[in-house]
């Protein structure tokens, strides 16, 4: 059996498993399942271990673990390296080596949007804003970072010390000038009731702000609601989640597996 495995803690709603098993049917992987499992993080060195010796032949990383999985790993690439953050594992040889694919998922879904030399505001610090940042620097105007703890947001700023002119910390609750995308990358909006204190009133002005929330599930969180009440473009978290899948998919199994409608849809 090939077993491919999420782990992450809480895990319940990670829809990972979805998304993998619909494609190891639809590409007759025989013998392969995908499973997830809430773990400690005791149980990290555990988890490499059966990578090792291939009773686990894939894995994803998913919240609280994205940075403490790194001291554990034989090698990781370019992009985790810099953001700090890893979400896919697979053995390579006799090491196990981990990648970052939620920054090129971040970057794919940004397709049809032209950020070149614009203004960002990112919301939050936490485990996927580096990744976000990434495709940011050295393409777009000013990047404002904005984080409830603010230190979070300066160590992030230092993890792009070699372009720090681009990244300005702003105190959590003060706004940049109105920015051409504004994105969440808390995890304000997971639970449907949940809104920021920020009042973006002033976008009303600007029907081509962006407004992107890497959540997927609630669908439209309050944070895209009220952007698409004020007239401005929303985006949510859906099209960046799958294209991570389908990256990590790529490395475990060499398939580039479809994004289309159907697994679209099984988000909805
Ligand atoms: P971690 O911070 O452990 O990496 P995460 O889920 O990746 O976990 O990140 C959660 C993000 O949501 C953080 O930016 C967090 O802000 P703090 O760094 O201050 O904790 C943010 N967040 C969570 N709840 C929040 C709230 N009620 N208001 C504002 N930001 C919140």
């Amino acid at each position: 059996m090939k077993k491919y495995i999420v782990i992450g803690n809480p895990i319940e709603h990670s829809l990972s498993p979805l998304i993998h098993n619909h494609w190891i049917k639809k590409y007759k992987l025989k013998d392969s399942i995908y499973e997830k499992k809430q773990v400690e993080k005791k149980d990290l060195k555990n988890i490499i271990d059966q990578i090792k010796n291939d009773e686990i032949r894939g894995a994803n990383i998913t919240v609280p673990f994205k940075q403490e999985i790194i001291p554990l790993l034989d090698k990781i690439d370019r992009v985790a390296k810099v953001t700090y953050s890893v979400n896919t594992l697979y053995k390579v040889g006799k090491e196990v080596w981990g990648y970052n694919t939620d920054s090129k998922g971040f970057n794919e879904s940004l397709i049809d949007i032209n950020y070149k030399n614009k203004n960002i505001f990112i919301l939050g610090a936490g485990g996927v804003t580096a990744s976000v940042i990434y495709n940011f620097i050295n393409t777009t105007n000013k990047i404002y970072v904005s984080n409830r703890t603010k230190k979070k947001a300066e160590n992030l700023k230092k993890l792009y010390s070699f372009n720090d002119t681009q990244i300005e910390v702003l105190e959590w609750g003060e706004k940049p000038k109105v920015c051409d995308i504004v994105i969440n990358t808390t995890s304000v909006g997971l639970r449907k009731d949940e809104n920021f204190n920020f009042d973006f009133d002033e976008y009303k002005k600007n029907n081509n702000a962006l407004f992107y929330d890497v959540i997927y599930n609630p669908k439209e969180t309050n944070f895209l609601k009220n952007a698409k009440l004020r007239g401005n473009k929303t985006i949510n978290g859906k099209m960046m989640f799958l294209s991570q899948a389908q990256t990590s998919f790529q490395i475990w199994t060499g398939i580039t597996a479809e994004i289309d409608d159907e697994v679209i849809k099984l988000l909805d």
